[in-house]
């Protein structure tokens, strides 16, 4: 009789532990340790997978191979992926439940269908359902092959026989393999799918896309160690009440971070959005007090975007800091450099931060036109609406250095704007155009006196 024999797994690292514990030795997280039946036996069937015929080789016989993305039709996408799909790569897809990870992916392998065999497994729709969608996304392609099948080796047979030039696994949580014991989304099980998706990638050079659920707060279900564990990870975000949605890479060992791309949900599937400042600008009212722009630098793209605040005597001990769009502790940090070196008396007013079209801005050059929307809104005084604000804000309230101020200004201008308030040690020879004025800053306090107030019609 077999025994079985259950282990305990951190869901942060995939640390191994044969007791209960309440804090991970490892990665020092508390209440992680799941409980998950140990593998009892191992099928020797996935490991012929990695055998090729590898040695090391001198790095100055190495060739490049120029061919080895595939493009697809869709710019953002290519961009996001740092210039295509690379062979033999293995991508994490994450995103909330319904923002349009299956969409997307789908329509990417209508995409690729057209020229490369592709093979979309589905732990989670029935064929007739991908079918409907395809339909109403117009995909039709004798190269596209759908999989309704959750066994992981079964795929791989699959694999084998069709050898498709590119692979999706919708999702990650669904799939299992049959020696390992624990149900399908426990942490052995999706550590290990990984690992053998991993291996088969790079022994036939076949590009792989998974998906991964996301928990609660944000993260890949599963092993943190998940996201170390694969090429590429992107996360496919957006906010319920509008359609724009953001394709994200926060780790790519081919290509930039934090390039994004932006897509519209439409009726029928995701379109691209090439002219992101555009949209972001739609809706802005101008004249009004509590609204600045900045030109922030996602990835290798300048967009334009509004942050808009809104400052309002407090009722509680406790006054207000929400944020949506940029980190809360950011916004707290702000306001007291305010209170602290401009002198303002914030500690009795509630202060809401929002970064109009749903997109999430981590880039410390925003700091300058969060703070200028914050005094607008206090003052209720409105900025000129032609002005854009560049620069980080340290904790004495000085103006610092930003990356690429050239180009960021030259998206400005490219959209109507006519003037810039940038770092003064930004202040350098750019070939801008005449009729943009760039004025370079110390401190915030240069900044607000300068710009709040001043002549509308510029
Ligand atoms: P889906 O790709 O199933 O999301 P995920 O795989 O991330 O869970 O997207 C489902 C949502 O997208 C659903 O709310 C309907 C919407 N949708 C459209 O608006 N237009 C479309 O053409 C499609 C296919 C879906
Ligand atoms: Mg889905």
């Amino acid at each position: 009789m077999t025994k079985i024999k259950t282990v305990y797994f951190c869901t942060e690292c995939g640390n191994e532990s044969p007791k209960w514990v309440g804090k991970c030795p490892a990665c020092n997280q508390y209440n992680t340790m799941v409980e998950e039946i140990k593998e009892t036996k191992k099928t020797s069937s996935h490991t012929s997978i990695a055998t090729n015929n590898n040695s090391p080789q001198k790095i100055s016989e190495l060739k490049i191979d120029e061919n080895i993305r595939i493009k697809t039709t869709y710019s953002e996408f290519n961009r996001v992926l740092g210039g295509g799909i690379v062979s033999g790569s293995l991508v994490l897809i994450g995103g909330d439940p319904g923002i349009g990870k299956s969409t997307l992916l789908l329509q990417m392998c209508g995409q690729i269908a057209l020229n490369h065999k592709v093979l979309y497994v589905s732990g989670e729709e029935s064929v007739q359902q991908i079918k409907s969608r395809a339909e109403r996304l117009n995909i039709i392609s004798d190269k596209l092959y759908i999989y309704s099948e959750n066994n992981l080796l079964t795929v791989i047979n699959q694999v084998d026989h069709l050898n498709p030039g590119l692979i999706v696994i919708d999702s990650i949580q669904t799939i299992y393999l049959d020696y390992i014991e624990s149900a399908p989304g426990s942490v052995s099980q999706v550590r290990e799918a990984t690992a053998t998706l991993m291996k088969l990638a790079k022994s036939k050079n076949i590009p792989t896309f998974i998906v991964g659920h996301v928990t609660k707060d944000g993260a890949i279900a599963g092993p943190k160690m998940l996201e170390h564990m694969v090429d590429t990870v992107l996360y496919f975000e957006g906010e319920n009440y509008n359609t724009y949605r953001i394709l994200r890479a926060v780790k790519n060992r081919f290509g930039s971070t934090n390039e994004i791309g932006i897509f519209d949900m439409k009726e029928d599937g995701l379109i691209e959005v090439l002219n992101p400042s555009g949209i972001f600008l739609e809706d802005r009212s101008l004249g009004y007090a509590g609204t600045s722009v900045v030109a922030s630098l996602e990835g290798t793209r300048p967009i334009l975007v509004e942050i808009q605040a809104l400052l309002a005597p407090t009722n509680y001990n406790n006054p207000k800091r929400t944020a949506s769009g940029i980190d809360n502790n950011k916004l707290s940090l702000l306001l007291a450099v305010l209170e602290k070196r401009s002198g303002y008396q914030l500690q009795n007013q509630d202060a809401y931060i929002k970064v109009t079209g749903g997109v999430k801005i981590v880039e410390p050059a925003t700091d300058l036109a969060i703070i200028m929307s914050i005094v607008s809104s206090y003052k209720n005084k409105a900025l000129n609406p032609y002005d854009v604000f560049i620069g980080e804000v340290g904790l004495t309230g000085e103006v610092r250095r930003v990356s690429r101020i050239e180009e960021r200004c030259k998206e400005a201008y490219k959209m109507g704007f006519k003037r810039a308030f940038i770092p003064n040690k930004d202040i350098e020879k750019y070939l801008l155009p005449t009729d943009f004025i760039v004025v370079g800053v110390r401190n915030i306090d240069e900044v607000i006196e300068y710009a709040i107030g001043d002549n509308l019609s510029l």
